[in-house]
């Protein structure tokens, strides 16, 4: 099939100029003015931005976590990402303990081809053991899949944590296989004796979660895992950066040439602590990891976006229901099982709070949301722009129409919504993945399984 997007506003991480698109057999094929093709379909996209499509590095999708599973699955998470403008999710395939490392993979692939996503996905690996399932062997093999990069937590003692040895062999395996290191930092050993004596103390209210994590053992986990990784000789990535105090670390790395680099999430930039505090239980939507920070880090954030110490903006869309998933933990904190959603408002909040108050530029959101996560997970040029040979994830954004955002708002399976009554003006219309349309003028128009699984390369040397 064949596309033409004409008369738009091309923005790329670099470029914004008025072009028309043409799209052949899923590629680009040709950008210019006033294009002279037959089409089989033509989208208007006057007075619209025609962006490459967002990638969201960092999902949990159909996950076993905290008790319960992720309430999102690669149906439904794909189909509320492609309405936010998403085009690739990168997902993590976690490792259950004892489990070898091929069979977790097969595990996720089976997930995916069950669930017929309707935009592309490829997957980290998240190891979480390497005692009795897998093995260091099986681990050099995972990027010959097309599965580039290791996840570690350093958090979540006694299930899926794992100790300095275990991060620093996988550390080194990735400095030979060219894999990129993914870690949560944060320090499980010193959270998990504050989890307890808060207990103890009987403190059951949502709020703990955060009283029990502060921002100092998030900045103590990056800065070893910075150190390790540059022992080891291995790419860093940190996820989701919440605070000053990892920030810092982060900046003096990149500052120096070392290969580290760090992304936060949307909710860190507009959700703060008091969050937490909300009552009758309603602040357990915000009981994510690390937690929602005292509001000072916000402007941290931005700050760090603005001058490349974070290079990327995902969501950590990790989806439990309030009613039935969140209420575990109904009186035990450290019961509620930990992530928020959000994989939808990612691209309308950042537009909406960052380009239209002149905090970000069109082509800085483009970075944040598209280009740099392609070229850091090994995508790019393939995804990530819009030029001549790459594919053609599309996303047709019309700056002015307005959406209030509600749990009624999205399209996941999530009953609440983070920024719930938030009123933002712009958001993707139309959404193209190579070239097959997904989303037009707002509604679901793929067909199931349009979204294949991508095979990724091995980051840059
Ligand atoms: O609370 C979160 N973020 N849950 C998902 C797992 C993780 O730590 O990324
Ligand atoms: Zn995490
Ligand atoms: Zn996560």
């Amino acid at each position: 099939m064949s596309v033409l997007i004409r008369g738009g506003r091309v923005i790329t991480a670099t470029d914004d100029y008025a072009a028309d698109v043409f799209v052949d057999n899923g590629v680009v094929t040709q950008i210019g003015n006033s294009l002279d093709v037959r089409a089989d379909r033509v989208i208007d996209a006057r007075e619209r931005y025609v962006m490459p499509g967002a990638i969201d590095p960092h999902t949990h999708m159909d996950m076993p976590f905290g008790g319960t599973v992720t309430c999102d699955d690669f149906t439904s998470g794909t189909v509320s990402a492609a309405f936010g403008g998403s085009t690739t999710l990168i997902d993590f395939c976690m490792q259950s303990p004892g489990q070898t490392l091929p069979d977790a993979l097969a595990t996720w692939h089976q997930k995916l081809e069950r669930a017929k996503p309707v935009i592309d996905v490829g997957f980290h690996l998240a190891v979480t053991d390497l005692q009795k399932g897998g093995n260091l062997e099986d681990l050099a093999r995972v990027p010959e899949q097309g599965v580039t990069s290791y996840k570690l937590f350093m958090a979540y003692k006694g299930s899926i944590m794992v100790d300095d040895e275990t991060l620093f062999k996988v550390m080194e395996v990735a400095a030979r296989t060219g894999a990129l290191v993914l870690v949560h930092a944060e320090n499980g050993d010193a959270i998990e004796v504050l989890i307890r004596e808060a207990l103890a103390a009987g403190h059951t209210e949502p709020i703990w979660h955060a009283r029990t994590r502060p921002p100092e053992l998030e900045g103590e986990a990056t800065n070893r895992a910075i150190q390790l990784a540059r022992v080891a000789g291995a790419p860093l990535y940190v996820v989701h950066v919440s605070c000053r105090d990892a920030l810092e670390p982060i900046a003096r790395a990149r500052a120096a040439g070392w290969r580290v680099t760090g992304e936060t999430c949307t909710q860190y930039l507009f959700i703060d602590e008091s969050f937490l505090e909300k009552p009758d239980f309603e602040g357990a939507k915000y009981v994510y990891t690390p937690p929602p920070r005292p509001k000072e880090h916000q402007e941290v954030l931005w700050r760090g976006l603005a001058t490349d110490v974070l290079s990327v903006v995902s969501t950590d869309h990790c989806a439990f229901k309030w009613q039935g998933q969140k209420t575990i933990g109904w009186d035990d904190f450290s019961k509620i099982p930990n992530g928020g959603p959000g994989i939808e408002d990612r691209l309308n909040m950042l537009h909406h709070f960052g380009v239209r108050t002149g905090r970000l530029s069109l082509n800085r959101l483009v970075q944040l949301v598209s280009t740099n996560p392609a070229r850091t997970f090994g995508l790019y040029p393939r995804k990530g722009t819009i030029a001549i040979g790459s594919d053609a994830d599309i996303v047709v954004f019309n700056p002015e129409r307005k959406l209030t955002l509600s749990a009624a708002s999205h399209h996941s399976n999530v009953d609440y919504n983070l920024y719930e009554g938030t009123e933002v003006q712009g958001a993707p219309e139309t959404v193209l993945v190579r070239g097959q349309l997904i989303i037009e003028d707002r509604q679901l128009v793929a067909d199931p399984g349009a979204g294949r699984f991508v095979r990724r390369a091995r980051v840059p040397q």
